[in-house]
């Protein structure tokens, strides 16, 4: 039988009890504990310090409808999502942008203003209009500034940081608790609601524009008490991302392109022309595709901004700017070189258009839920907007359900290990392998196959192992979702969307 926990969980009359826990504290986490209504005492768990995760990293903006006008953004979404898509679902995020909106200048979040001191609105891949605010070219980092000010100031909400989440703690009625490990010490926590926002799983590719901390924690959770993920083998490449000098990669941010910017091959073709009508401003999967063509021919590719008004750039972009200079690319002059690499995952655990799960009382928001927004190749920019409107959506559910002081249900469970086991043999380093050879952009069937034997053969080491540290819970949560993804991909017969097959 799968393992339900990883570790002992236990709960009794003095666990301490909160109305929502958290787990993730990201965008989509801290603006959902900042719309609780304050008599909701919250627990938010935070897996490293506040400011390190992947919404910190987030360039381009917010993609919103903000004059009524919500059939382009809807069409614009199915479009980039090769319709696969849920359309109740994308109706029902792109309708909640004028009360994300409002929330966030409420909360003093500084976007860029034209000269009438409008909303700047910028462009992006797949957008057939101009809809994505934006705090130049550090947009997370200006939500990520306000929320964790509005948070730190909510008498309601308790953050514990380097707190690693474990577990969901549930019975057949739903959610109890969560199980979580700060300073090498398991606990618990009873709580009537959980929330998941615990992102996505970069953390796993050696080639990604996301922060090694997000490593898929919350989808192994879901797994564990029973929750299946939908979508899981829809990963997004995104087409431009720098490599530093100093290893990893660097987004050069669409927003680029939509502000101007040209896709170039090394022999300055833009060789984007004849690949879509909307040639370096396609969606993502189509970009990364034809650069993915444009490298099997042995040319390079890059973001050219030389024709550009070098103050504009450096004004509009500076962070950018910054970087490349300081990797030794001045884009005034030079063309920045560019690779595909990975982004987002579009797929999660599987819950309706109010991030509710099949799980009563756990609920999951941001880049951590599958709900069928995104389809097959998630839209630019709308996964700020997904953080927000999920988390917008459950605060309305859980507004519904008056929180009342509760008997703390008492309950154990206790893992059956095989006693004196060794220490599992597979490391994160050798996971990461896994996930960078079964999952790149092109995907084929035999390597697929082949990455699930050995994660069948990891399974049979850990399954039953005892685990205590945070990177060995790490590894359990990557492979459960690696072994997930893996069959997802081999069930899907042709290529779709940001699905490539061959
Ligand atoms: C970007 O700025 O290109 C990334 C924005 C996104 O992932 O939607």
């Amino acid at each position: 039988m799968a393992r339900r926990y990883l570790t002992e969980v236990c709960l009794n009359a003095e666990t301490p009890y909160y109305d929502v826990v958290i787990v993730g504290a990201g965008v989509s986490g801290l603006y959902l504990a900042a719309a609780l209504p304050l008599h909701y005492k919250a627990l938010v768990l935070s897996k490293d310090s506040l400011s390190v995760c992947n919404s910190q990293l987030a360039q381009g903006g917010v993609a919103l409808t903000l004059n009524g006008e919500l059939n382009s953004h809807i069409e614009d979404t199915l479009a980039a999502g090769a319709y696969m898509n849920d359309l109740r679902v994308v109706k029902a995020m792109v309708s909640e942008s004028e009360k994300v909106l409002g929330r966030l200048l409420d909360y003093g979040v500084e976007f860029d203003k034209d000269e009438g001191n409008k909303l700047n609105m910028t462009m992006e891949g797949g957008h057939r209009k101009r809809r994505i605010v934006h705090s130049r070219d550090t947009t997370g980092m200006a939500l990520m500034e306000a929320l964790i000010r509005r948070v730190r100031g909510c008498p309601n909400i308790e953050v514990l940081e380097y707190a690693f989440a474990i577990d969901l703690i549930s019975d057949h009625n739903g959610s109890l608790g969560v199980s979580y490990n700060m300073k090498g010490l398991n606990q618990c926590v009873a709580s009537n609601a959980v929330v998941l926002a615990t992102g996505g799983i970069g953390g796993w590719f050696s080639r990604t524009t996301n922060a090694p901390v997000v490593t898929g924690d919350g989808l192994a959770m879901a797994l564990r008490a029973g929750v299946p993920l939908r979508d899981a083998a829809y990963i997004q490449y995104h087409p431009t991302a720098f490599k530093l000098k100093a290893g990893g990669y660097f987004l050069i941010s669409e927003a680029v392109r939509g502000e101007g910017g040209h896709l170039i091959n090394s022999a300055g073709v833009r060789f984007m022309k004849g690949v879509h009508p909307l040639m370096e401003l396609a969606p993502r999967d189509v970009v990364s595709k034809a650069i993915h063509d444009q490298f099997s021919t042995g040319s390079e590719v890059f973001v050219d901004v030389r024709h550009l008004e070098p103050v504009f750039f450096q004004t509009r972009f500076p962070n950018i700017y910054k970087v490349c200079v300081e990797n030794g690319i001045h884009p005034e002059t030079m063309p920045i070189p560019i690779e595909p690499v990975e982004h987002y995952h579009m797929g999660g655990v599987m819950a309706d258009s109010t991030g509710a799960t099949p799980v009563k009382g756990l609920y999951v928001t941001g880049e951590a839920a599958g709900t069928g927004f995104h389809g097959a190749n998630r839209l630019a920019s709308n996964s700020l907007l997904e953080c927000m409107a999920l988390s917008e959506r459950i605060v309305r559910v859980l507004e519904t359900k008056k929180p009342q002081k509760p008997l703390v249900k008492a309950y154990k469970a206790t893992p059956q290990l095989v006693l004196d086991s060794d220490k599992p043999n597979i490391s994160k380093y050798a996971l990461r392998e896994i996930f960078d050879t079964a999952l790149p952009l092109v995907k084929h069937n035999d390597i697929l196959e082949n990455a699930l034997e050995k994660i069948k053969i990891a399974f049979e080491d850990i399954e039953n192992t005892e685990l205590t540290t945070t990177e060995e819970f790490e590894v359990f949560n990557g492979l459960q979702v690696a072994k997930a993804l893996i069959l997802d991909a081999l069930s899907i017969k042709k290529s779709v969307g940001s699905f490539v097959i061959e």
